[in-house]
């Protein structure tokens, strides 16, 4: 039995688990019994790290590299950063303005921290990754939350957006392509989020990390191109979803100077620094051969056409085609149940774990979330069962 300890900090009220975390451990303590389950929750690629990337980390380690770094990062891993996003966003970028960080998770959590005040409005997309409410919580600032609509591809309601703009608008959350929808926000609302930036002086916090995985073929326009942008947009991307790397921890933003001084000593006065052979891994991953990035991309194309093709199949669902990172969201409202109550049902009858849209907010009821980084057979499999069970609803 858990003691109500009464003696906490307010801010830990606002603490809650990760749907994708819980759900994790329910399918664990499924198959600890015995169970078969087919993994369709948590959002890591089903491939190992490149091996070029795991050599490198070894070597790191076996020579010695195994000592503290500079909180901000590795000045080498900096600069191949800054090369990077100077190639794909096409401004200038000083290697002083990147932070790496033990995943892409302090890279939200720490500009935050230094930029929201108590108060704070700060607007962010439902359906959206937990944690932008959660930090925002955290941070004691306002949630304001934006519908992702479904039936523009979920992008931002834009109309509410305009809105829920207020003077107290601190900060806006993009997160294209986004978890958990798939949706990619289009060139012509970036456009028009970036200049509401300049007009009413809010912070863009865009979070870039599935970047990489866009399937109409084009490199995805970040919102810090737009003129103006570079003084008020935090770029977050990281190694995790690209290179395979989630257990590696390694993330990085690009933000602008002074601000990147406040987040190194947030980062100097929390974790000390990353773990020096991941950077070292880090830094191969960005110079070493870049093929095996879109040779996984096209397996994954290769798996969402399958994937919401079968969902489209099974009466009761429909799909839409999500253009980038590896998630379907598909709507299941014709059901008549509660999100959760058909997640649960699904993973207790069909033995198949995937995640209400809820564990994204309130706005993904209605909605399941399925990560196709999974072979196509499991997917197959999956998707019979899925079938199976929806059938007798
Ligand atoms: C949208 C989004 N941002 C950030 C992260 C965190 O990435 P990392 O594992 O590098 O901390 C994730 C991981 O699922 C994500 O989906």
């Amino acid at each position: 039995m858990k003691k109500k300890l009464d003696y906490m900090a307010e801010r830990t009220q606002y603490l809650f688990p990760e749907g994708a975390y819980s759900y994790l451990s329910l399918a664990g303590e499924m198959e600890s019994r015995g169970r078969e389950i087919i993994h369709l929750e948590i959002g890591q690629p089903d491939f190992q790290t490149f091996d070029n990337i795991s050599k490198a980390g070894i070597q790191a380690i076996s020579s010695g590299k195994t000592r503290y770094t500079s909180p901000a990062g590795i000045t080498e891993l900096r600069e191949a950063i800054a090369h990077y996003l100077k190639e794909r966003t096409g401004i200038p970028i000083s290697s002083h303005q990147i932070v790496v960080g033990p995943g892409a998770k302090p890279l939200l959590f720490f500009p935050m921290m230094a930029l929201l005040e108590p108060g704070d409005e700060v607007i962010y997309p439902d359906p959206g990754f937990p944690s932008y409410k959660s930090i925002i919580d955290i941070m004691g600032a306002e949630p304001v939350p934006i519908p992702l609509k479904e039936e523009k591809d979920f992008s931002f309601d834009m109309d509410v957006f305009f809105e829920k703009l207020t003077p107290r608008t601190r900060m806006v959350i993009i997160n294209s392509p986004s978890n958990p929808t798939g949706g990619i926000i289009p060139e012509d609302d970036l456009a028009r989020i970036a200049e509401a930036s300049l007009k009413y002086n809010f912070w863009v916090l865009s979070d870039e990390i599935y970047s990489r995985l866009s399937y109409g073929g084009e490199t995805l326009k970040s919102i810090i191109s737009f003129p103006g942008m570079e003084d008020r947009t935090i770029l977050v991307d990281g190694f995790s979803k690209t290179y395979a790397m989630t257990g590696w921890r390694l993330g990085y933003a690009l933000m602008p100077e002074l601000l990147a001084d406040k987040v190194e000593l947030l980062l100097t006065h929390s974790v000390g620094c990353t773990a020096s052979f991941t950077q070292l891994a880090g830094i191969e991953a960005l110079k070493g051969p870049q093929e095996q990035v879109d040779y996984y991309r096209s397996i994954f194309k290769k798996r969402r056409d399958f994937i919401v093709n079968g969902l489209n199949q099974i009466s009761g669902i429909s799909c839409r085609m999500p253009q980038g990172a590896f998630y379907v969201f598909p709507n299941v409202s014709s059901f008549g149940r509660k999100s959760e109550d058909l997640a649960l049902h699904i993973l207790n009858e069909a033995g198949v774990c995937l995640l209400p849209g809820t564990s994204f907010g309130q706005n993904g009821e209605g909605y399941l979330r399925l990560c196709y980084a999974n072979s196509l057979e499991a997917i197959e499999k999956a998707l019979e069962k899925i079938e199976e069970v929806l059938r007798k609803i």
